[in-house]
């Protein structure tokens, strides 16, 4: 069965949002495989961005992940990961559609609340890096 990586991010952690976005990927009906409330470290972080190592925000984007609690989730069904997508809404909040995680609740294209999966490779490997290979 197809899964995915969504997770709470610190922002979002940060301002009490962990409920209600638990609830917005709960009513899309997939199966809560995994939850968990965790602190990445720095080396948790450039694992699970490693596909951005090269980019200009890279180390940005390991400091704002590392700052506060985060809330991993594995969740299954078919069409999980692009309904997720779907859900969250584009990366930059100000391009998000209306209605999305993202656009809601996103302050900046960094700070924008949550991540998903964009694939199975990218799913399990994330998967692997936040939750361990058990
Ligand atoms: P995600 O991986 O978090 O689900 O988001 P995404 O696929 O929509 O975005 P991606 O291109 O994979 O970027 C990963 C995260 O890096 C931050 N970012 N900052 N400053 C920038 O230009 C920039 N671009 C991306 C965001 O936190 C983004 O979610
Ligand atoms: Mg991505």
């Amino acid at each position: 069965m197809e899964k995915t990586l969504f997770m709470i991010k610190p922002d979002a952690t940060a301002r009490g949002l962990i409920g209600e976005l638990i609830a917005a990927v709960e009513r899309e009906g997939f199966v809560l495989e995994r939850l968990e409330l965790q602190r990445f470290t720095r080396e948790k972080a450039e694992a699970f961005y490693d596909v951005h190592r090269d980019k200009p925000f890279f180390g940005s984007l390991v400091e704002y992940i590392t700052s506060g609690p985060v809330v991993p989730m594995v969740l299954a069904g078919e069409g999980v990961i692009a309904a997720v997508r779907e859900l969250m809404g584009a990366t930059d909040p100000a391009e998000a559609a209306s209605g999305t995680i993202r656009r809601k609740y996103g302050e900046s294209i960094e700070r924008n609340a949550c991540h998903g999966s964009d694939s199975p490779a990218s799913a399990a490997r994330e998967i692997a890096v936040v939750f361990g290979e058990s």
